[in-house]
This record gives structure tokens, sequence and C-alpha cells, in this order.
């Protein structure tokens, strides 16, 4: 791992697109400002429009205009920046980019550093990394990276062949593979918790902690990704990647170092354990819904289907939730139930961990049973930890009433608070891939997913739309609790 202020050049395939606009410009300024990177990085854009340098430069400069209240200079800060227009199926292209990648090493001492950050539509992946290889633009006295977005495959067949082709021209070590909720302060903080608090990690297992619940809802609906999301649904888009993830973390052993290694071995372990579901019993441990018209907010929306590239009888999920038990000695017994869904009340993501009743209560409050511990994590977007605890109240009798201890990450500091796509390129410049996504955890998540994928796919679901956008998703969500005795908290603020 390079622990000096990292040097390199970023190489952005999709250096036009959404993704790049929104988040990694940003991202590489806030780095900047924040002194993680010096003046000795480049960054240079390709895609296929025709920009000139200046161009490409003003859209960065457009994209990192809300900074204005700083007092760096922004021209000096885009003068790092190049554009190279592009066919990723041309071969001259690839060497012209290698020409202008080593005259830019020299120029930022950036040490033959390279990453290359393909941030656009899958289909190329192959073709560019075989081709990067080919042509020498990975062999250089210094490192070469490839950072890989979402989605990697579409089912595990498709993640295998995706990863042979970019395996052909890059080692596992030097791929990174994005989960953004890996770059979310309190996804990693989940390690912190459990691993730096004597207080719970004893409890931490199926003689203590009942149930754990893990919760994604958006307000926003599939906006103008109709197209990608129709062939997606909430299982690839959401759950076999950042959901799936974050169970890892909540479940996985104490690594015996924290180095990236042992860290992703023990929450492939986690996926391994996972019980497998059989197509026949998928309704059993799965939901799915889709939203209908409704009001999120105090605003009238569209149903799922009358979106902008939906098949107006479209069979694709916008909502899943789902029961997993992991069959380990830590765990088994212990439902983890998982939801995540568009067009739901409210932006929010929590873990809410709940500990076993007492054997006997001694306290009552108003004859009903005591408030069961919890254990919440709130990650977005308040970001903060609490404690639901029991405590007496200020009378003369023996009743108990629910407390709750908090902090609150969200102080005057939240400005300060790194962004996800900041921490994952400053962790790959620094060559830690702890929080990025190994090939075994791809694979096993997407074995996981595709039995429940494949039932979905061979059953059309007669109730589509079955709930409200602005509500808390199917009423079949809360059964699949129920019928263990449990419910969901509602603990977001
Ligand atoms: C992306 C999904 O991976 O995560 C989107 O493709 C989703 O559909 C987004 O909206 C949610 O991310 P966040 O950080 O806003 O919770």
């Amino acid at each position: 791992m390079t622990t000096n202020t990292p040097k390199s050049i970023i190489v952005i395939f999709g250096a036009t697109g959404d993704l790049a606009n929104r988040k990694l410009y940003p991202s590489i300024y806030r780095l900047y400002r924040n002194g993680k990177i010096t003046e000795d990085f480049a960054v240079v854009g390709v895609a296929r429009r025709p920009l000139t340098n200046d161009q490409f430069r003003e859209n960065v400069k457009t994209s990192i205009s809300h900074f204005e209240e700083d007092d760096l200079d922004h021209d000096t800060f885009a003068d790092h920046f190049h554009y190279h227009p592009f066919d990723v199926q041309d071969i001259s292209h690839y060497q012209s980019l290698n020409n202008l990648l080593n005259h830019l090493d020299e120029k930022h001492h950036t040490e033959g550093n390279r990453i290359f950050y393909l941030a656009m539509a899958p289909n190329f992946f192959g073709t560019i990394a075989t081709n990067l290889k080919e042509q020498g633009l990975t062999t250089t006295d210094g490192w070469s990276r490839l950072v890989i977005e979402k989605p990697f495959g579409h089912d595990f067949e498709s993640a295998q062949e995706l990863n042979n082709q970019i395996r052909h021209a890059f080692t596992e070590d030097q791929i990174y593979r994005i989960d953004h909720y890996l770059g979310k302060e309190m996804v990693q903080n989940i390690e912190v918790i459990r691993f730096a608090n004597a207080l719970f990690e004893p409890l931490w297992n199926n003689q203590h902690i009942s149930n754990i619940q893990i919760t994604s809802s958006e307000e926003l609906g599939v906006e103008d990704r109709g197209g990608y999301y129709e062939s997606s649904g909430a299982l690839r888009d959401m759950f076999q990647n950042h959901m799936l993830q974050m169970l890892a973390l909540l479940a996985m052993e104490p690594p015996i170092k924290l180095t990236p290694d042992e860290i992703r071995s023990e929450k492939v372990k986690v996926l391994r354990a996972l019980k497998p579901i059989n197509e026949e019993d998928v309704g059993e441990y799965f939901v799915r819904g889709q939203y209908d018209r409704g009001i999120v907010k105090g605003e009238e929306q569209i149903s799922y289907r009358e979106a902008k590239g939906v098949d107006p009888e479209s069979n694709t999920e916008t909502f899943v939730s789902g029961k997993l038990m992991i069959d380990n000695f830590r765990w088994a017994g212990v439902p983890f139930y998982i939801r995540t869904g568009k067009r739901m009340k409210q932006k929010s993501t929590e873990i809410v961990v709940q500990f076993k009743d007492l054997p006997m209560n001694l306290y009552y409050e108003n004859g009903e049973q005591i408030h069961p511990n919890l254990l919440v994590i709130h990650i977005q977007p308040n970001e903060g930890i609490e404690l639901h605890l029991n405590a007496k109240k200020g009378d003369y009798g023996t009743t108990s009433t629910p407390i709750m201890l908090n902090y609150n990450n969200n102080g005057q500091d939240k400005m300060n608070t790194p962004e996800a796509y900041e921490v994952l390129l400053y962790d790959c410049m620094r060559g830690d891939s702890t929080n990025f996504t190994h090939w075994n955890e791809v694979a096993l998540s997407w074995k996981f997913v595709d039995v429940i994928s494949r039932a979905w796919e061979n059953n059309k679901a007669e109730d589509f739309p079955n709930y409200e956008s602005g509500s808390n998703g199917p009423k079949h969500s809360d059964g699949l609790l129920a019928k263990d005795g449990f419910h969901w908290w509602d603990v977001s603020k």
C-alpha cells in the first residue's frame, strides 16, 4: 500500500457522463482541496464526443462550481485535466492515448502510475481492458489499476464472462470493483462499532440477538433510467451489491488483521454461509413490489409502469424484501431482514440490531412488555448510532420507560465528511482495496441472487403494482417478519 501522498494519472472512460460530472470531478477536487493529492496529478477524460481541452475544462469547472466559496483557483485545478476523443474499438486511439499519458507523466511527475476508471456502460469493458494491455498502456515503471463501476454482470454467468475478459489484462489485485456503499462513512463505521467496543462483540451472536434489519429506501423513482432498470430491478440494482455488502460487514468474524485480504476473506465466508433457497421456496423468503401512483413529500407521482422506457405491463420489481439465514455457529437461527425500494416514504438507510428479550420481565410499562434493546446504525441521510435502552421513570412505581443514547455525526463538521467517491478514489490511489469488492464476493452474491431472479422471471407478479408511491412498500413485506413474531422498526428520522 502506498502511504505517501499518491501521484497518478487518472484516465476516465465516460468523461462526459453523469457519474464523472456529478461525482468524480467534485471528488477529485475535494482530494485536491484537502491536500490528499498534490499538484502531481493529471486527469485524462476519454469519450466519443469531440471536445477540446478548453471545453472539457469548462465542464469540469461547472461540476465544481458549488465549491465557489473556496479561495482555490479553479483554473489551476482544471489545468490538470486533458481530453482525448476516443473510439474504444480503434487501436490507433490507444496508441495516441499512450503518447499523451507518457507526456503527462513527465510533466506532472506521476511516475508511471495509472488509474483507468471505466465510468460507462459495461458492454466494452472487456475490449478496453484487453486493448489497454496489448497496446502497452499498462506497461510502465509504476502501477496500473482498473476501476470498474457496477453493474458487474447481470447474473453469475455474465459476471464470470466479464471477469474472465478483464482478468486477461489485469490481475485481481489491480482490479477495483466499486460498490459506493462501501465508501460511506457509516458503512465503514460498522466494523469500528463492532470491533472497537468491548460492549458489543460479546453479544454479537445468536444467543443475544433476535434479528437484524437492514433498510435502504429511496424517495426517487426510476427517473430517466427506465431502460437500464427494466433489465435490472431492485434485486440486481441494490440487493445483490449494496445490501449484501452491508450484511457481510454486520455478520463477518473479526479479521485477524485490518488488511484488505483478511477483511474480504471474512466477508466471503459470510456469503458462503448464506442458506441457499430453492426456486420453489422463494415466495416464503422474499417479497417483491412495484410502485403505483401516489404522493411523495406532497407531490403526486406517476407509477413505475408509466415511466419513460418502461413496459406498461412491466414485471420488474422496484422493491424487494427478504429474510436471509446464515448457516454458521454465530448466526444459526437469527433472521436478517433486508428491504430496499424506490418511491418510498423517505430516503433513508439504516440498520437495526434487535437484542433478545430478557428471560423474565420485572418491569411493565402500562401493562406492556418492555421495549427490546436496539442498536440502530443510521447510514444516511442522518449519520449516527443510537442505543435504545430501558430506564426508570421519574415516579414511585416500578415502571420502565424506553430511553435512547444517541450519537449524531451530523454536526457542524458535516461539510467535511468525505463523500463516498472521494474516499474510494483515494483508497485506489493508495492501493487499498479493502472497500472494493473482490471477485469471490461478486460471484457468491450473484449465485444467491440468481435463484430469486429466476423464480421471479418464471412467474409474473399478478399483483403489480402493489404499493403506493410514498408508502413503506407492499403489505406482504410486513408479513415476512410477522410470521416470525417481529415487525419492521421505523427508526428513520
Ligand atoms: C445505485 C443504484 O447503485 O444506488 C441506484 O443504481 C440507487 O438505483 C443508488 O438510486 C442509491 O445510492 P444512494 O447512495 O443514494 O443510497
